[in-house]
């Protein structure tokens, strides 16, 4: 079922556009991401479904009930959309412990006392954060702060769940474990989550769906898998995975009239490919992922020499910077590996491991 139901929004601050034609559906039990660099108008898209934004134009749905209609100032308050916040700027009330923060909810809801105490608890353990529950806000540091304002968010078990960024002020390890818990309380609580973040590998780990962000338009809304397998414009090629994609210049033209295959000359080479680009010759980005190369110690057909520039061991990987000219690759292969310096390497790609974007446009251009 569709929950949450976005048509062609629009936002201007200070008759700045900062959302453009925003179009996005968010399905009961997704968990969906907003990833997008800073300015990009993640949060601002949060608020609009919120309703702490009102959009100019365009239509806001929840659960089939329109609460914002830019056009005829049709506008339900934030109260009553059934949904919880946090912000990226949590605020906790500084007069009532983190027991207090947490109950509030579910005492307005006139729960009996014994049954929220037993709620809060479970909460505050599921965050690793019982041991400070008597504490006030002000005694504790910024990680903490930030679980309990999540932990005061999801005791209340809403049917939606929007969190601004909720893992920003945590350190590395404590942000991936905490990564876990919010998958098993997705499940547990069976709640609908929009996530923000800007952190493209904690959207991949998270979410069943994410929408990419860019300028305050919306690139790709796509699985996990399809975003890094298939992006659908270079710069979502170029923002998702680490190590980065790599991203060459390269130009294409028709092998032979009629047979429907097109050549494309790079850095790499010269490669083949079939039913690809509309005929004619002109400019494109080759991008393949440094795990979907492998390097050989004999030429390979067609395929450009390179220099094993630097050999960089990771532990449980190693990644390899290959040189030819002023072209720089990086190619991860599992394991430890070793290759001497300087010595010359040839690549194996499958072709259909290679995207192809428009060089102008920057969309793809592979089947
Ligand atoms: N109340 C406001 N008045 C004027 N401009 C605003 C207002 N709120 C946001 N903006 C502008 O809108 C743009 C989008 O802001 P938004 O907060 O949605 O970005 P974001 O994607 O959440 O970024 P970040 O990752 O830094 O939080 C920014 O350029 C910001 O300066
Ligand atoms: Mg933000």
């Amino acid at each position: 079922m569709n929950l949450i139901e976005l048509k062609q929004i629009n936002k201007q601050f200070a008759g700045q556009p900062i959302l453009k034609n925003i179009d996005l559906v968010v399905e009961e039990g997704d968990f969906m991401t907003f990833l997008g660099p800073s300015g990009c108008g993640k949060t601002t898209t949060l608020r609009v479904i919120a309703g702490l934004e009102n959009p100019e134009g365009g239509i806001v749905r929840i659960g089939g009930t329109t609460v914002a209609d830019g056009d005829k100032l049709q506008f339900v308050p934030p109260a009553k959309r059934g949904l919880n916040l946090v912000f990226q700027n949590y605020a906790l009330w500084p007069h009532m412990t983190v027991m207090e923060n947490v109950a509030f909810g579910l005492q307005m809801k006139k729960l009996p006392k014994p049954e929220i105490r037993a709620k809060v608890e479970a909460t505050l353990g599921k965050l690793h954060i019982l041991d400070y529950k008597d504490r006030y806000p002000s005694e504790l540091s910024g990680g903490q702060q930030q679980r309990v304002a999540i932990a005061r968010a999801i005791v209340t078990e809403p049917r939606i769940l929007l969190l601004d960024e909720p893992l920003s002020n945590l350190d590395a390890k404590l942000r991936v474990e905490m990564r876990s818990e919010l998958k098993r309380l997705h499940r547990e609580l069976n709640t609908t989550v929009i996530y923000v973040t800007h952190d493209q590998s904690e959207a991949l780990t998270l979410s069943t769906k994410v929408a990419v962000f860019s300028e305050g338009s919306l690139l790709q809304v796509d699985t996990p898998r399809n975003l890094y397998r298939r992006p659908r414009h270079v710069k979502i090629a170029d923002f998702i995975g680490n190590p980065k994609i790599n991203l060459l210049s390269a130009s294409y033209s028709q092998e032979n009239e009629g047979t429907g295959s097109t050549r494309i000359d790079s850095p790499l080479g010269s490669i083949s490919l079939q039913d690809l680009i509309p005929p004619g010759k002109g400019k494109v980005t080759l991008a393949v992922r440094p795990e979907d190369m492998t390097i050989s110690h004999e030429p390979t057909a067609q395929a450009a020499p390179f220099q094993i520039y630097a050999v960089l061991p990771a532990g449980s990987e190693t990644l390899i910077q290959l040189q030819s000219g002023d072209t720089g690759l990086l190619v991860k292969e599992i394991g430890e590996q070793d290759y001497v310096l300087d010595s010359t390497v040839w690549l194996n790609i499958d072709p259909r491991k290679l995207l192809v974007y428009d060089g102008e446009s920057g969309e793809l251009l592979s089947l």
